[in-house]
């Protein structure tokens, strides 16, 4: 049995908000700011001298962050977010054909294919969610690749990542993951999954905050005249310094360009191992059953929400339908409770940190704010 309590520690800023936002900007864990204070304690009193401890630490994490995704060491490269991720994506497979997403996604998702003049086409949604049957009558032959969000930001509605990874297998498509939305409490497995291509970033569910995102790229395109920019750690032994030895890894760390972001890095990996303290099934679990409360005490309100039946489909997010969400937002954050305005209303998100109680305040100032003309 997990103590809850004891990971609620991990985030001490509990103890002033009911914080409800990792869909927008997660607080870092414990664990995470640990592993990146240590770095500026290092280079505050040793100055550059850690640096192979420093490279040794990053591979630590990539070989972590590989496991926890099921892909290879050399399947990973650290990015600084997902529009940097989703750059690189969009670059690598530029000449592929036309792309097929989400109505609904997050411009990072894209962003990135428009600017470079790649055609996209949209699945609409049907009650906020994306069956797959629905992708199928969408889908065109000039369509070779399909992005999606596991988890949408707007709706939470939460994709059946294996399903639909069979499915692009079975018709041909390069699938790409912005998993931004669901790294850190729902578990995916880049094989099983068929993926080609996932993008994330640190910032949301990981807990690993700013600066920091992560690439997957499975392995057989990972062909080295396929990245977009190069620099010195772009080749085999960047020790050499050799400026005419062009020889590019054949690792997805060839996008690593130059020196490496290591505090961010470090951050991260003390996020995935606070994770797999957890365990990510019980952090999935907490999460859906968390989830199921806030429903049941929002539509208790009165309140209309979007978000998913089955627990396949649900995730962190869901979207009670209010008039006014931006004035109710900054009603709740006036006393200490964070959510956002998103979508048809106000979003609220609440994660493995989070507890009963969080939800009792926040619905207990809704009551106030929503039906007693309350006002203050
Ligand atoms: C699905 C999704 N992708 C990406 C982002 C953020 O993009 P970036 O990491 O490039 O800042 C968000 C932010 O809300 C998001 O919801």
């Amino acid at each position: 049995m997990v103590d809850w309590q004891k990971v609620r520690e991990e985030f001490p800023v509990c103890k002033k908000y009911v914080y409800l936002n990792p869909a927008g900007g997660s607080p870092v864990s414990q664990s995470a700011a640990d592993e990146g204070k240590q770095f500026y304690d290092e280079m505050l009193e040793y100055g550059d001298t850690f640096w192979e401890t420093w490279l040794e630490r990053t591979e630590k994490v990539r070989i972590d962050l590989a496991r926890f995704i099921g892909a290879g060491r050399e399947e990973i490269g650290f990015t600084t977010n997902t529009s940097h991720g989703m750059n690189l994506v969009a670059h690598i497979l530029k000449n592929q054909g036309n792309v097929l997403t989400m109505r609904d996604e997050f411009p990072s998702s894209t962003f990135p294919w428009l600017n470079q003049g790649t055609k996209i086409k949209f699945v609409e949604p049907v009650k906020y969610a994306y069956p797959i049957e629905a992708i199928k009558k969408t889908l065109t032959p000039d369509v070779k690749i399909l992005v999606t969000s596991y988890v949408q930001y707007c709706t939470g509605f939460r994709q059946d990542l294996e399903a639909l990874g069979n499915f692009c297998r079975d018709n041909n498509l390069i699938f790409v993951v912005n998993a931004t939305q669901a790294l850190g409490i729902f578990p995916v497995d880049v094989k099983k999954c068929h993926i080609d291509f996932l993008v994330f970033t640190g910032l949301k569910w990981a807990t690993a905050g700013y600066g920091i995102g992560g690439l997957y790229v499975v392995k057989k395109w990972l062909t080295n005249d396929n990245f977009p920019f190069a620099g010195w750690r772009s080749v085999q032994l960047p020790e050499k310094m050799d400026n005419l030895a062009l020889e590019l890894k054949n690792e997805a760390s060839v996008i690593e360009s130059g020196c490496p972001h290591f505090p961010n890095i470090f951050a991260l990996g003390g996020a995935l191992n606070m994770f797999n303290r957890i365990g990510p099934e019980n952090v999935a679990n907490r999460v859906i059953q968390l989830n199921r409360l806030l429903e049941k005490k929002l539509r208790g309100l009165g309140l209309k929400v979007i978000c998913q039946d089955e627990n396949k489909h649900r995730s962190g997010i869901l979207i009670a339908k209010i008039e006014n969400p931006k004035k109710v937002v900054a009603k709740l954050f006036e006393k200490n409770i964070i959510v956002s305005a998103r979508g048809e209303g106000m979003r609220i998100s609440a994660s493995f940190f989070n507890n009963e109680n969080d939800i009792e305040v926040l619905i207990a100032e809704l009551d106030k704010i929503l039906y007693s003309g309350y006002s203050g």
